[in-house]
């Protein structure tokens, strides 16, 4: 190639790269602490913080210091937590009953961060995993091999009633049985909960991503089911038609948020989602996908802040109003900052 080859181009995109200022007038996707969902984790009692070692930087709370954490987050920006309990494995059954008692460690969580913070959006889990020796989702069938699907809508009909009378403004049903988004606005309603949201696990897939949350909730411990397979309720990773198929049936049954979970792996079915609906996307940036990045930067390999970043911006970027995130603490601080 000569030294003064010259091409005659009309079009040139670098010119719009070329500085600063430049390139953020043409930046498409911008990140704010109001996009994230903070996931925390409770345990009962006055000890902890206990640390997740598969999760640097995450922590089991007792209720005083979820109430701490729940300032600081308030005070960063971030609008909104999902609570999940980590429940003694010495109180689990197989039909995860103290999931329905009215002094369960989840309802004080949430009476202690409304009391705290009461600008803050709480949102709870509907399901029963934290609760069953088994670590599924639901309550099982006679013959022990399958969750059974309607018996298990009717135990988080009543789950959902508990968590709407404790005060959460969204349930978040994560259970993926057929028909409970329908079953819980009934409930909902019928027990005078008109206000209350449901921000639905439409897209939930069967993933190995969730392996340092059953660290942090103990569902794997306790029954020793790390690599549990939820298959015959979650998605399967391979189908992206079947994944639109549970988002217009959640979105028909009365889910006011339609959720895609895991987040990263997932930025298609964002994609599709948002395009297939116009009610809010959420996305769940779970607990494989902090690890990782995690994992990659104490070997040197990664850039934490960096990837952070992008991941989430790619989130986003992909149809996302909202993200659950591991990281909404430090992202938000970064952003603060
Ligand atoms: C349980 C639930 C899971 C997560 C959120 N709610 C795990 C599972 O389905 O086994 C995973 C979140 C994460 O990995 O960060 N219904």
């Amino acid at each position: 190639m000569p030294e003064n080859f010259k091409l005659d181009l009309t079009h040139r995109p670098r010119r719009l790269r070329r500085t600063a200022s430049l390139r953020a007038l043409a930046e498409e996707t911008v990140l704010r602490p109001q996009d994230f969902i903070a996931p925390l984790f409770v345990i009962d009692g006055r000890g902890g913080p206990e640390a997740v070692p598969s999760m640097p930087g995450v922590f089991r709370l007792n209720l005083a210091d979820l109430a701490k954490e729940c300032r600081a987050l308030h005070k960063l920006g971030v609008p909104a937590v999902a609570l999940f309990p980590s429940i003694d494995p010495k109180l689990k059954d197989a039909e995860g009953s103290i999931a329905l008692r009215e002094d369960a460690l989840v309802l004080r969580a949430v009476r202690t961060v409304k009391k705290a913070v009461p600008e803050l959006t709480v949102m709870t889990d509907i399901a029963l995993d934290p609760y069953t020796t088994h670590g599924h989702d639901g309550v099982l069938t006679a013959d022990g091999r399958d969750v059974d699907n309607d018996r298990t809508v009717g135990i988080l009909r009543r789950m959902a009633v508990l968590h709407a009378r404790a005060g959460v403004d969204l349930v978040a049903p994560s259970d993926m049985m057929d028909g409970r988004i329908g079953a819980i606005r009934c409930a909902l309603d019928t027990a005078g909960f008109t206000h209350t949201g449901i921000m639905a696990y439409s897209a939930k897939f069967a993933s190995a991503y969730y392996g340092p949350f059953r660290d942090a909730v103990g569902s794997a411990k306790a029954a020793g089911t790390h690599g549990l397979s939820k298959a015959t309720y979650q998605l399967n990773p391979a189908n992206r038609r079947e994944a639109l198929i549970e988002i217009a049936l959640d979105e028909q049954e009365g889910a006011d948020i339609l959720m895609v979970k895991p987040a990263g792996p997932y930025l298609d079915i964002i994609r599709e989602v948002r395009n297939a609906t116009n009610k809010p996307v959420a996305a769940y940036q779970v607990s494989g996908e902090y690890a990782q990045l995690h994992a990659a930067a104490k070997l040197g390999w990664l850039e934490l802040e960096r990837c952070r970043r992008e991941s989430l911006l790619a989130i986003k970027r992909a149809g996302a109003d909202m993200i659950l995130t591991y990281f909404a603490r430090d992202m938000a601080a970064e952003l603060a900052g």
